[in-house]
């Protein structure tokens, strides 16, 4: 949540920042600000709303050599002008961006500003007043810095501008992330790689704890005892190109787009000609495992619930998915071996750091292995192991392609641990994936017909699906990609618990959607079909070629346990139309964000 950003350099950084804030919206958009010295002056701009409206603030003559900038989520404060970033402390000297929460700032409002009022309702000012009341102490702006991340606890990533030291950014973090990008005669900060990647390909991480002197000419890293830090840079797998939106009008249709390539590239990294290419410790500890432990949010979590599949079905080994924000409090008892598998399209999500560390306290020896789509992502980093999803950027915060591939790189390693137990699956995974990649490309290609049944079908203020085992599952991903981006109430239900409670909200017209790409359920699901189209119901079934009846929406077949890959592309694009035809920001929901960082 939030996004930040900072310059130093003997250029003008005004167009980075405000560069990199469109990069980093994504993370927040309720409002945003730059901060940086001009003609010896702080000079701060924010507005509320869309990076837009700040750069048609931003005369288009001003030059900083130092700035920094914010794009917000608000958690502390409403959404307006004063509560966005850049705050600054009293006299102005200091000016500060910050992502993530400070759980103690009232105490620290109580002990040392009793009496003072803040401007703004923010968790982030106090840090800011509390540089300048340490500084005002006799500390140098380092000390001060250093002494007031000492106090706080939570999460931040911060960056410092201070008036009186026109070529010094101070920058540190604690649990929100932040990358430091090495520029020429200048450097940068942002919250992501994305954020700087039109300007640089390198990069240097900064762990937990650390605080970083940027200048033009130098990056030094100190870690918790001021001791110097060396570290190499990296080089991500992205390009700037992979970031804009081509032919598109979205991100998400770019995206939902791109799967099919996705598969490809899926296929192509993890096999190695017929054989499986994975890092052998992961399938050792996943064979050696008693009970597997899938943890994730949001669509993560739903890919996880159509992985458990694989994992029970074909390495016949007990597993538990579950969501990380109630994981971390509210713990099952865990088995004698576990092994953990995290689903995390960003590898940034703050509840699954969270479980990390609080199933570290535990046993610091179990395992971790994260399925992220971001290479050097801080969870990459914390676990013990990562499977990258080789998706490609996604960009817009409705996870599409980065679900597909959760669910194809799951099957490809519970596949492969399988095969190393000795049970003889009478299936080849690389030859179905690639059935699924054509069977996803014939449904792309009819995108048209996909939206005239989203025009017929999503009309009313709520919608349903359904589904039966598997299918359940693909219900509630497809529910959740339609109430995010369309704000239709929609839920995802299975099929048999209707007649339990829920068959009451059913009305004249009600949108219910069933998905059936599993033989044994289709009688069932089709029965559940029936009770409510009786009711009145305004249904259809996406189904497998084979199983279509007259008035379904076909898919071409595929293998059954795979078919949840195939059949929620119909559902994304219903989600894409739904949206876009209500005239809605697809690609920015309201209220949302894509990488959450707070717990
Ligand atoms: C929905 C969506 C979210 C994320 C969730 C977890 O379209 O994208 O539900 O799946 O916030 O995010 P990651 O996968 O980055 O951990």
């Amino acid at each position: 949540m939030c996004g930040i950003v900072g310059y130093i350099g003997n250029g003008n950084g005004v167009e980075f920042l405000i560069d990199g804030l469109n990069s980093l919206e994504y993370r927040g958009y309720d409002s945003c600000g730059i901060a940086g010295i001009s003609d010896e002056d702080v000079r701060v701009i924010k507005t509320v709303g869309r990076i837009k409206n700040l750069e048609e603030l931003t005369p288009e003559d001003l030059v900083f050599n130092v700035g920094i900038g914010h794009t917000r989520w608000a958690t502390h404060g409403g959404v307006n002008v004063v509560n966005s970033h850049p705050h600054q402390s009293a006299s102005s000297r200091f000016t500060l961006v910050h992502n993530g929460v400070i759980e103690n700032f009232q105490e620290l409002k109580d002990r040392f500003f009793k009496g003072h009022n803040f401007v703004s309702e923010t968790d982030t000012e106090v840090i800011v007043q509390l540089i300048e009341l340490f500084a005002q102490d006799g500390l140098t702006t380092k000390e001060a810095f250093l002494k007031a991340i000492s106090k706080l606890q939570g999460s931040y990533a911060l960056c410092l501008l201070d008036k009186e030291d026109a070529d010094t950014l101070y920058v540190a973090k604690n649990k929100s992330p932040l990358l430091i990008g090495l520029g020429s005669e200048c450097n940068y900060v942002g919250s992501d790689a994305l954020a700087m990647i039109k300007y640089t390909n390198k990069f240097l991480e900064i762990n937990d704890g650390e605080i970083v002197i940027v200048k033009a000419n130098s990056v030094d890293i100190e870690d918790k005892e001021g001791n110097l830090v060396s570290r190499n840079p990296f080089t991500p797998n992205i390009k700037y190109g992979e970031i804009d939106k081509g032919v598109y009008d979205h991100y998400m249709i770019k995206e939902i787009n791109e799967q099919a390539f996705a598969m490809r590239n899926i296929i192509s990294k993890y096999f190695d000609g017929k054989n499986v290419s994975m890092d052998e410790e992961i399938i050792n500890n996943i064979k050696d495992a008693d009970r597997l432990y899938i943890i994730g949010c949001g669509t993560s979590y739903n890919a996880g619930l159509v992985g458990k599949n694989y994992f029970e079905k074909w390495v016949r080994i007990p597993t538990e998915v579950h969501l990380a924000s109630e994981f971390a409090y509210n713990m099952p008892i865990l088995s004698k071996k576990p092994m953990f598998i995290f689903l995390s399209q960003s590898g940034e999500t703050a509840d699954l750091r969270a479980v990390l560390t609080k199933v570290r306290e535990i046993n610091s020896d179990y395992k971790f292995l994260v399925l992220t789509n971001v290479d050097a992502s801080t969870l990459s980093r914390e676990c013990d192991y990562t499977l990258l999803l080789h998706a490609g950027v996604e960009i817009a915060v409705a996870s599409t392609k980065a679900y597909t591939s959760q669910i194809a790189v799951l099957s490809i390693l519970a596949y492969e641990v399988a095969n190393r137990l000795g049970y003889k699956l009478k299936l080849d995974i690389e030859k179905e994936l690639s059935v699924v990649t054509n069977a996803i490309e014939s449904i792309l290609d009819d995108a048209k017909n996909i939206k005239v049944l989203a025009d017929k079908l999503f009309t009313e203020r709520n919608a349903f699906y359904i589904g039966r085992g598997v299918d359940y599952y693909s219900a509630c991903e497809a529910a959740l990609k339609l109430k995010e981006v369309s704000y239709i109430q929609t839920e995802g239900f299975a099929g048999g618990e209707l007649k339990h409670g829920t068959i009451a909200l059913i009305e004249e017209d009600t949108p219910v959607v069933a998905l059936i790409t599993n033989t044994k359920l289709d009688l069932n699901t089709r029965g559940n079909i029936s009770e409510v189209a009786s009711r009145g119901a305004n249904t259809l079934v996406i189904t497998l070629e084979k199983l279509a009846r007259e008035g379904d929406y076909a898919i071409p077949n595929v293998n059954e346990e795979l078919a949840p890959i195939v059949s929620i592309v119909v559902t994304q694009l219903f989600a894409y139309y739904a949206a876009t035809g209500r005239g809605l920001d697809v690609d920015k929901p309201r209220n949302l964000a894509k990488a959450v960082t707070v717990e």
